[in-house]
Order: C-alpha cells, then sequence, then structure tokens
C-alpha cells in the first residue's frame, strides 16, 4: 500500500470584518483530493495485492500516481497477516516489481471509504454486492472497467502452476493499465 495526496484550490466565502464581526469576502483554500482504489480477490495474495502493484505502476509511468490512494483486500480472512503467495511475489520480482502487502480482509468502513471496488472475478463481485448493497454504484468487475477484457474474470491462480501465475500477472498488466487510463479519463 502506499498513499500520496494531491492538492487542489476552491473558492470559499469567508464573512469577518476587523473587528473580527462577519463580512462578506472571497479567499481560496486548499483542499485535498485523491482517488480512492481498492482491489479485492478471495484470499488477498494472489490476484489484488498484484492488481494492485501493477495499477500503481501504470500510474507512475503516467506521473499520475500522486492523484490516488491505493490498497487491496481479500472477501475472506483466512491470510490475514500474511505476505502475497511467494509465487505471485517471484513473478512480480521477474517484472520488476514488489509486492509489500500484507493481506487483510475487507472492512465495512472500506465501501464508504474507497471511490473505486474492484472485484476481480464475478464471485468477488457477488460477495461484495450482497456484503454492502448501498454502495452497489462503486463496486465493479476490474475488467468491466477496461477497453478490450470486459466481463472477463481473472482467474484464481492458487491452486494452480508458476506459469498460471505468470499469465494472471501477464493479464492483470494488460488489464489494470486499461482501467487507469478509465479512472484518469473520468476525472479529469
Ligand atoms: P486470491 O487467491 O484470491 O487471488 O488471493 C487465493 C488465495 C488463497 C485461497 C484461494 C484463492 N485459499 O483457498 O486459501
Amino acid at each position: 500500500m502506499w498513499y500520496c495526496l494531491h492538492f487542489c484550490y476552491h473558492l470559499v466565502v469567508v464573512q469577518r470584518n476587523v473587528a473580527g464581526e462577519e463580512v462578506q469576502e472571497l479567499k481560496w483554500e486548499q483542499c485535498k483530493m485523491e482517488i480512492k482504489v481498492l482491489f479485492v480477490c478471495l484470499g488477498n495474495i494472489c490476484r489484488s495485492p498484484a492488481a494492485e502493484i501493477l495499477f500503481e505502476h501504470h500510474l507512475k509511468l503516467l506521473g499520475k500516481e500522486s492523484l490516488f490512494y491505493l490498497d487491496s483486500c481479500g472477501t475472506g480472512g483466512w491470510h490475514q497477516g500474511e505476505k502475497a503467495d511467494k509465487r505471485m511475489r517471484q513473478t512480480a520480482e521477474a517484472n520488476g516489481l514488489t509486492i509489500i502487502h500484507r493481506a487483510r480482509q475487507i472492512l465495512q468502513e472500506d465501501f464508504s471509504k474507497f471511490d473505486y471496488i474492484l472485484a476481480m472475478d464475478d464471485q468477488n463481485l457477488k460477495d461484495l454486492i450482497a456484503m454492502n448493497e448501498a454502495a452497489r454504484k462503486k463496486i465493479f468487475l476490474l475488467s468491466d472497467l477496461s477497453e478490450d477484457y470486459l466481463s472477463q474474470n481473472i482467474p484464481d491462480p492458487y491452486f494452480g502452476d508458476m506459469k498460471g501465475f505468470e499469465n494472471v500477472f501477464n493479464l492483470l498488466n494488460k488489464v489494470t493499465s486499461q482501467v487507469a487510463n478509465t479512472i484518469l479519463h473520468k476525472h479529469f
């Protein structure tokens, strides 16, 4: 997880005179602005931590990382506190990226904190919607925010071999690149 702030200015009316009495005055005020994106899979040790670092990687290539707050989590809590699966960490390292994330289970407060809650597969999507139907508008299948991978599930590599991890990493690389562009175009 990484954290960075972006600031914008907006105009506010301050109503106070020299005696401290309120009169009308215009003033520019600095405020914090960041887009918060949460990547979600089942265990938070394979797909979602990889999606998070790849999304961050694409933002950095575009020079836009300071506009975002990113995190990942699992719908399940079996791996709470664990490092990402060694096979996914090795795959990331082989591609020049490091996963330092520790697994955590999604919290109810995540549904209000984040602007985008991105599920890796249809089951994750269903589980997330069931957990907080009021947040439906911010919950998406990750690939549905891409151009070329609409409706595609990111397959769970956990019970497979190393090749499966490489395939998932390569798919996530392409999908997160497009998703980063989609979200950036929507906001800027
Ligand atoms: P992930 O993969 O959801 O991509 O982190 C899995 C990790 C662990 C398990 C299932 C999927 N598990 O059954 O423990």
